[in-house]
């Protein structure tokens, strides 16, 4: 039976790079179902609208969603940011966002896990006095004991299926003595039921040192919202480029459709011009494959992929060179 699976194009190069990942995964030969879903910059200018219920109900029903990429210049920043992309992560509860990061000719090969509902992204926070020379924000970083086990868990359970078995968690202990107590004690008492898997420990500035001298000692790393918002726009710097760098937004439990994206965003400059690098979207799609179920084909897209790194052409090219390769 056929995939229901929702695509959300969006804005820029995002339905350029989004029509090759469909194109390699029929190439596969998954059977997709496809919806396409209007939301992004081009929706809200129009109509207003960001994401409504009605949408997101129409999303529930879904088996998993593509995006490609959403936000154009005139829209103002934070409308489609926290109004669609962060909307989505805490309604559709996709508590898991992925990011694997492989470069083959130096032998790098880690993911990311990083929280993707709490933290300093849940909202907590205010003004006081706007606008006033005695005005006053806070920005809460929220994390519950519920949030940060089920995000840890996962991470021990990938580590465990992987070949080097090694899981990082990365935080900043020693000053978010609060936050950092939790997840190191959480991490402590979740690691005592994985005997096989083995753990260190990394702060997050001591770990953008290690991620540009000595990638190769990771494998899994684990860590919160906004330290795995940065650190994985780093990882993709050194390892691949943000051209191929996929991610996956995910519900484990599977009390919803997960979603599926590229890394980057969605670079109006560049869009109808046939430069935007397909890669990451159809990487992105490979992660969908593999999380349906769909490991063989999943395989076989990644595969392409990475041999694909440095062949040149347009946006189409490089989705048909990857498709005949499937
Ligand atoms: C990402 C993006 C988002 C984030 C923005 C666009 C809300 O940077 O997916 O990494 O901060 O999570
Ligand atoms: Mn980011």
């Amino acid at each position: 039976m056929a995939y229901k699976i929702g695509v959300i194009g969006g804005d820029g190069i995002g339905p350029e790079v989004i029509d090759e990942a469909l194109k390699v995964v029929r190439a596969a030969g998954v059977d997709l179902d496809t919806v396409a879903l209007d939301l992004g910059g081009q929706r809200y200018l129009r109509t207003g609208d960001v994401l409504p219920d009605a949408d997101l109900d129409q999303m529930r029903a879904l088996d998993a969603m593509l995006l490609g990429a959403v936000g154009t210049p005139d829209v103002p920043p934070g409308v489609l940011e926290r109004g669609l992309l962060l909307k989505m992560r805490f309604e559709l509860d996709l508590y898991i966002n992925l990011r694997p990061f492989t470069d083959a000719s130096r032998g790098l090969d880690f993911v990311v896990v990083r929280e993707n509902t709490e933290g300093s992204y849940a909202g907590e926070g205010g003004f006081l006095r706007k606008g006033t020379p005695h005005e006053v924000a806070t920005q809460g970083s929220v994390n519950t004991r519920m949030g940060v086990e089920r995000c840890v868990r996962f991470a021990f359970d990938l580590a465990r299926s992987r070949p080097r078995k090694h899981l990082t968690l990365v935080h900043k202990t020693n000053v978010l003595t609060f936050a950092g107590d939790l997840w190191q004690r959480t991490f402590n008492e979740v690691a005592a039921s994985y005997p096989e898997v083995t753990t260190a420990y990394n702060h997050v500035d001591a770990a953008c040192i290690y991620f540009v001298q000595d990638p190769g000692r990771y494998d899994v790393i684990v860590t919160d919202n906004l330290f795995g918002d940065i650190l994985t726009d780093l990882g993709a710097a050194v390892a691949g480029g943000i051209g191929l760098a996929a991610s996956a937004n995910l519900n484990p439990a599977r009390t919803g459709p997960s979603m599926f994206e590229p890394v980057h965003g969605s670079a109006p400059d560049i869009a109808g011009t046939g430069q935007a690098n397909p890669l990451a979207a159809i990487r992105s799609a490979a992660m969908m494959l593999e999380f349906l179920g769909e490991a063989d084909a999943a395989v076989r897209i990644t595969k392409a992929c990475q041999e694909a790194v440095d062949v040149s052409g347009t946006t189409s090219q490089l989705g048909d060179h990857v498709a005949e390769r499937v």
